[in-house]
């Protein structure tokens, strides 16, 4: 039996569907039924717990032989706090064996907010009984579009303290895809798979495929940590002017442009290009 935690977002309901549509025996982890009748097939089993409440958790693992730990998301000491609880509950249920969705930068010198988070998680796997296998993946498509492509299309300018780095970036679906191949593959040996897009780009290149897109004309400004720190804090609530102002940083520092075929070897395909998804997820936008 496996099952996926974060089964009502994005990625893991894509991870649940495709389980299940391989044959199987999937049970979805959610915290409100209700969020899961609406995003899940009825016949997905449910099992309910919050990565708050260590004793739910051991009781949502029990009898689960496998564990898609899908990372939480928000503050990055209660995301810190949520991983160590599943690590622990996994350990406790006696799961066989874990899949974990870390991040490209783990470096401990990375400016980036949620490096620590992602490498505290990565030394309990490393240090806990059950083995695991960690997927390190690169930045979301969506998150690229939903909070820079799609506010720059206005002002026709993207403002972003990114410098001349680039990313490789790679979509949810993909990234879903990558999860759900590892899951179903009876080889359980301990590894580390970066899952990023095959090709890197700037923030040039990236504006000016959304400007394609989109018929507009939209153009790269890099400008300094701190304005655009101050822009995030009038629109955004904490900690997201710093975690997005410090992801900035990091992707200035390189650390985003890796590009990895790991997802080609995992899936026998070529993860979606950023162009693609960008015409898939702009055309969706419109229908
Ligand atoms: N690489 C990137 O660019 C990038 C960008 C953004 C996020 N991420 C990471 O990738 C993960 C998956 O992305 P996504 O788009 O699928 O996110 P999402 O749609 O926001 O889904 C997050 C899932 O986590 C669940 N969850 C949140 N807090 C929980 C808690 N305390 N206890 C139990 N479940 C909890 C949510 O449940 P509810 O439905 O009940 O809220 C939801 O099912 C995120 O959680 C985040 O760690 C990566």
């Amino acid at each position: 039996m496996i099952l996926v935690t974060g089964a009502t977002g994005h990625v893991g309901s894509a991870v649940v569907g495709r389980l299940a549509s391989l044959g199987h025996d999937v049970v979805a982890m959610v915290r409100d039924r209700q969020t899961a009748a609406e995003r899940l097939p009825p016949e997905i089993a449910l099992r309910v717990a919050d990565y708050e409440d260590a004793s739910a958790l051991k009781r949502a693992f029990a009898g689960i032989d496998e564990i898609v730990l899908i990372s939480s998301d928000g503050e990055a000491s209660a995301v810190m706090r949520h991983h160590a609880n599943a690590i622990a509950a996994a350990t406790a249920a006696g799961a066989r064996h874990i899949v974990f969705t870390s991040i490209v930068d783990v470096d401990d010198r990375s400016p980036f907010y949620f490096a620590p988070v992602y490498r505290d998680a990565e030394r309990r796997l490393a240090a806990c009984a059950v083995p695991s296998i960690i997927l390190r993946c690169g930045l979301y498509c969506e998150f690229i579009l939903d909070h820079w492509l799609s506010p720059s299309q206005t002002s026709g300018e993207l403002v972003l303290p990114t410098g001349d780095g680039g990313v490789a970036p790679i979509s949810r679906d993909d990234v879903a895809a990558a999860i759900a191949a590892v899951a179903a593959n009876p080889d359980k040996s301990p590894k580390i798979h970066t899952v990023t897009g095959d090709l890197a780009l700037d923030f040039d290149e990236i504006a000016a495929s959304y400007g394609e897109t989109v018929a507009s004309q939209v153009g790269y400004r890099p400008c300094s940590i701190d304005e655009y720190r101050a822009l995030a804090s009038a629109q955004l609530d904490d900690p997201w002017p710093c975690a997005f102002s410090t992801l900035c940083a990091s992707i200035a520092e390189g650390r985003y442009s890796r590009v990895s075929n790991d997802f080609a070897v995992l899936t026998g395909r070529e993860p979606e290009s950023f162009r693609d998804f960008l015409r898939r997820a702009t055309t969706a936008t419109e229908a």
